[in-house]
């Protein structure tokens, strides 16, 4: 087989492939949810029973399994290259949307975690039925700083998802060359 089919036929691990879906669906489920509860009239008794709740929990758990995935992948020995096939600037976008990702796959939880404990009027930060330490100081100045992070951070992450799943169909569908088609590495 010559080396850019080669290339084509390689796939990320198993548990790289798991990790990647499970951690799409959580940080799609999280993005809808959070906008959907925030627009919520304050009257509505399941916003701040239901939906602030389970999107902390969900929120936390999004944020183990990321750094699970991380580690995994900081692991793993080889993993597939930036195909041949692909032009200069489409492997330069992808690898940089994939860093920034990362980037913001880390801070928008870990600002939603200090949005909680800041602020002086918060239920805590409940986790599947238990109130994990606040661990930061209350202060309203702050929270507001970081209400404002999590929300821009997690918009600006949402708009990279989008052009990364843009780029992912682009290769399958467009391009209709199986060796440019970077989605069934990840299937
Ligand atoms: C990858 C993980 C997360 C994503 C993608 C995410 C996404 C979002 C989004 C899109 C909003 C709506 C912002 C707005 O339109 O005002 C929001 C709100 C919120 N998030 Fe998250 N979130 C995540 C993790 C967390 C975590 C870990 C916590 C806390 C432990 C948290 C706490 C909150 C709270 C309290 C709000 C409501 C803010 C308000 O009332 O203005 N989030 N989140
Ligand atoms: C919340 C949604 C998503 C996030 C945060 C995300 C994030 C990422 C990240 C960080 C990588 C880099 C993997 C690595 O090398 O470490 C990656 C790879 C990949 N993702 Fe996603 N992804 C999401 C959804 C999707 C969806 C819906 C698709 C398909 C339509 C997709 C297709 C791919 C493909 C094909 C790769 C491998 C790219 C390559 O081999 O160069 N992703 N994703």
């Amino acid at each position: 087989m010559n080396p850019i089919d080669q290339q084509t036929t390689d796939r990320y691990p198993t548990s790289l492939r798991i990790l990647h879906w499970a951690r799409a669906v959580l940080v799609l489920g999280l993005l809808w949810a959070g906008w959907h509860m925030t627009g919520l009239n304050d009257e509505v008794a399941s916003k701040y029973e239901l939906y602030y709740p389970w999107h902390k929990s969900f929120g936390v758990l999004t944020f183990l399994v990321i750094l699970t995935q991380l580690a995994v992948r900081f692991r793993t020995p080889s993993l597939p290259q930036p195909l041949e096939t692909l032009e200069g600037y489409e492997k330069f976008l992808s690898r940089l949307t994939q860093r920034v990702m990362y980037v913001l796959l880390v801070i928008v939880p870990l600002m939603g975690y200090s949005m909680s404990s800041t602020y002086t009027m918060s239920d805590g930060v409940f986790f599947f039925g238990i109130n994990l330490p606040e661990l930061l100081a209350k202060n309203d100045d702050w929270f507001v700083v970081f209400q404002w992070l999590h929300k821009v951070l997690a918009y600006t992450l949402l708009g990279l998802i989008l052009f990364h799943v843009a780029g992912a169909l682009k290769h399958r569908f467009y391009d209709q060359d199986p060796r440019r088609d970077v989605l069934r590495r990840m299937l």
